[in-house]
């Protein structure tokens, strides 16, 4: 579905959304609810005809108080896949055709594609799916900035807040973060040029971007002001290390 602009949505999205009868769409709490509100916004804009269902349901939320990060992860996905489970068998007849709208690209980031694999594996329902790509948070950071990611010949490392704050790593002088709650750019090396956005492609959309040193306490700043006022926030951020010579 794109990272929250509707024009995001691309002709073969646009196609699959309109092979479904019903759409699932999550709901719950201010940032679900400003995000089910766009979904519901996606299907209203492209869909022809209205001859569909919407089906609201609560996505689990993961346990931040698991001391295991992957176990409270693994309980949290067993807990959406029997919710999923549940929307399909008790919401699609035989031959019909549901859509989850997966925010962004669904392979980044996201466990939707999981979770449905697990699901048809388990053999019990006869369950088909096809995925359809989307404009991710980084494809739109990147575009908000008018930037390229990499440098000339070199790679890209896509990661996390948790793991950057392990610290910046030793094998890519780009590094895209993604879900990062505790701001882990305050750890990193003040010369690393930072590329930041927040609610990218959306008409809250902020952008900031120069040496973390010279822009590090209006990024936290925007981002409390922004958080406090819409009651959540999605940031994504490049940091590159500066060009070598
Ligand atoms: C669970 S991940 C899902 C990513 C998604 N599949 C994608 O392709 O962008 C959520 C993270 O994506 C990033 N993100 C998603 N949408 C964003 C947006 N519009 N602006 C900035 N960051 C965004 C944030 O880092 C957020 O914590």
């Amino acid at each position: 579905m794109g990272a929250g602009n509707p024009e995001h949505i691309t002709v073969q999205a646009v196609n699959a959304l309109n092979r479904a009868s019903v759409f699932f769409v999550p709901s719950k709490g201010a940032e679900k609810s400003d995000l089910a509100a766009l979904r519901r916004r996606i299907i209203e804009r492209f869909v022809e005809g209205t001859d569909y269902r919407v089906v609201g349901f609560d996505n689990p939320v993961r346990d931040s108080s698991n001391e295991s990060y992957r176990s409270g992860v693994a309980d949290w996905h067993d807990a959406v896949e029997g919710v999923y489970e549940q929307l399909i068998v008790g919401e699609l007849g035989e031959e019909e055709c549901g859509a989850f709208l997966a925010w962004g690209d669904p392979s980044l980031y996201d466990s939707i594609l999981r979770i449905l694999e697990k699901i048809r594996c388990k053999g019990r329902l006869d369950l088909d799916y096809e995925v359809v790509p989307g404009i991710s948070s980084v494809q739109a950071l990147a575009a908000a900035h008018k930037i390229p990611l990499n440098r000339i010949g070199e790679s890209i490392m896509l990661t996390t807040g948790r793991k950057l704050a392990e610290g910046f790593p030793d094998n890519a002088d780009s590094v895209v973060v993604m879900l990062d709650g505790q701001m882990a750019f305050k750890t990193v090396d003040e010369d690393v040029e930072i590329y930041w956005g927040a609610y990218v492609g959306t008409e809250d959309e902020i952008l900031v971007s120069g040496r973390l040193g010279d822009v590090l306490e209006e990024i936290e700043r925007v981002r409390q002001e922004a958080r406090a006022r819409k009651g959540w926030i999605m940031d994504t951020y490049l940091l590159q290390k500066p060009e070598r010579r």
